[in-house]
């Protein structure tokens, strides 16, 4: 008797210790690695786009991802509602942080976010809608995300003190419908994958992987590998790597003089095609004085668009190493297409010549025919590749279907890409992110 009253003792007092001593860990001890954010296409305009939760009391909020935008904007105008927002005073460290050249000392309204007095300002930028330019209040608010061991998402974790652009309603034109800002996950400190990794302490890099119909989701990953995609393959331990490279030039709608790029650029020194050389002049793929030329990559263009001479180069090589197969009319905005019966399939989509990408040290990236190619229509697949025309800023801008079911990693601590090429050639696919269990 008197032994069974002490164990019921034990097993109060450890019953006890657990009730109290859960709920303190879970708020103070959790340190996440990795957070990740899901990602899908929008089938009308083609962007991709993600979901944070932010402000108090948290709300979805549905932003199209920049690649290279400089932070994360939001419309303020449209019910921004939440009790922890802070606008960034001109001066603080803050504003600082986020290089804001430019002070608001006085809004003509009531205090709401997006107008208060003395705060400075970083520009909203949509680089989809380039005939529009405003300013944006520097904020400060809560957001919150899912954490991930890299294999699955864990808890969700929160940071009250999110630097981002508060800006105008009129700026959300020509994104997709629903959409209340854009998730820059350009170079910047102010960017969102530095301050996330300065709010979490997680190390400086993300990777992205799009997917490549608007029925899956994909994921960006923020903070540390592993990347694992179901069936249990992790493609950190097969990335290739190349420089990231500095446009010391912005190549932002709105900018300073003197101000870099936001931008990732790479360094492509030429172009295979079936494993030959595609002749054209490869000063273009140099960044020159004036931040013109080079290659980047970027979320906002569904298609990779080539400076015109270059793109011809390029739809020439193909047709010729393709000649067996009769061409069909062509589909604005791509110049080669072709009948999909005459065309095999792979493991790695259409059989058609491979499109290497060189970089430097005898790295390649090898663009096969599920990323080269786009199925217009039930039977025609065009060479998915468009024309930048004469001297445009960026020689060569990586897009969207390029990079689908690819992972990038951008390391910004290392200053590299790493890069998987196709997952398809791992039997697996962005969409294969296990974000039910
Ligand atoms: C800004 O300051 C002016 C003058 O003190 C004041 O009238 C105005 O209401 C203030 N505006 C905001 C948005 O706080
Ligand atoms: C929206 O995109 C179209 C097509 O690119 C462009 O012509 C238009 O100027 C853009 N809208 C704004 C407000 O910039
Ligand atoms: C190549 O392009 C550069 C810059 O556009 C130009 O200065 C140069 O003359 C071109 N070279 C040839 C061989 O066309």
């Amino acid at each position: 008797m008197a032994s069974s009253s002490f164990q019921c003792l034990i097993l109060l007092s450890s019953l006890a210790f657990f009730f109290f001593a859960t709920p303190s860990l879970a708020r103070t001890s959790f340190k996440p690695k990795a957070l990740v954010l899901p990602v899908t296409k929008d089938p009308s305009t083609l962007q991709y786009l993600t979901a944070i939760n932010q402000r108090t009391p948290l709300v979805p909020v549905k932003l199209t991802v920049d690649l290279g935008g400089q932070s994360l904007w939001v419309d303020c105008e449209g019910g921004y509602v939440s009790s922890t927002y802070k606008p960034a005073h001109c001066g603080s460290s803050q504003c600082k942080l986020a290089e804001s050249k430019s002070c608001t000392t006085e809004c003509f309204s009531s205090p709401k976010p997006g107008c208060n007095n003395n705060t400075c300002n970083i520009f909203p930028d949509n680089p989809l809608a380039t005939t529009l330019t405003g300013s944006g209040e520097l904020g400060q608010d809560v957001v919150a995300l899912r954490s991930t061991d890299g294999s699955k998402p864990g808890p969700v974790v929160s940071t009250p003190n999110v630097l981002f652009s508060c800006g105008d309603t009129s700026l959300l034109a020509n994104l997709s419908a629903g959409v209340k800002g854009m998730a820059g996950l350009g170079r910047p400190k102010v960017g969102l994958p530095s301050q996330l990794a300065y709010a979490f302490s997680l190390d400086r890099k993300f990777a992205i992987c799009l997917p490549s119909t608007s029925k899956s989701k994909g994921v960006i990953f923020f903070g540390r590998s592993p990347y694992v995609f179901l069936p249990g393959i992790d493609v950190s331990k097969s990335l290739t790597y190349t420089k990231l490279i500095l446009n010391p030039v912005s190549t932002a709608g709105v900018s300073f003089e003197g101000d870099a790029s936001s931008e990732y650029f790479i360094g492509v020194n030429s172009i295979k095609v079936n494993e030959k050389m595609v002749p054209f002049n490869t000063s273009l793929l140099a960044i020159d004085g004036e931040g013109f030329g080079g290659t980047r990559i970027s979320t906002l263009k569904p298609y990779t668009v080539l400076e015109t001479s270059i793109y011809k180069a390029v739809v020439n090589a193909f047709v010729k190493s393709l000649a067996h197969i009769p061409r069909v009319k062509s589909v604005a905005p791509f110049g080669a297409c072709y009948d999909s019966k005459k065309i095999g399939s792979t493991r790695v989509g259409p059989g058609v010549p491979a499109i290497d990408l060189v970089l430097s040290n005898g790295v390649y990236w090898r663009v096969f025919g599920a990323n080269s190619m786009v199925q217009v229509s039930k039977d025609v697949l065009c060479l998915g590749f468009v024309d930048g025309g004469v001297r445009p800023r960026t020689s060569i801008v990586i897009g969207g279907h390029q990079i689908e079911d690819n992972l990038l990693q951008f390391d910004l601590a290392n200053k590299r890409l790493g890069f998987s090429s196709s997952l398809l050639f791992r039997q697996t696919t962005c969409a294969n992110f296990n974000f039910t269990s």
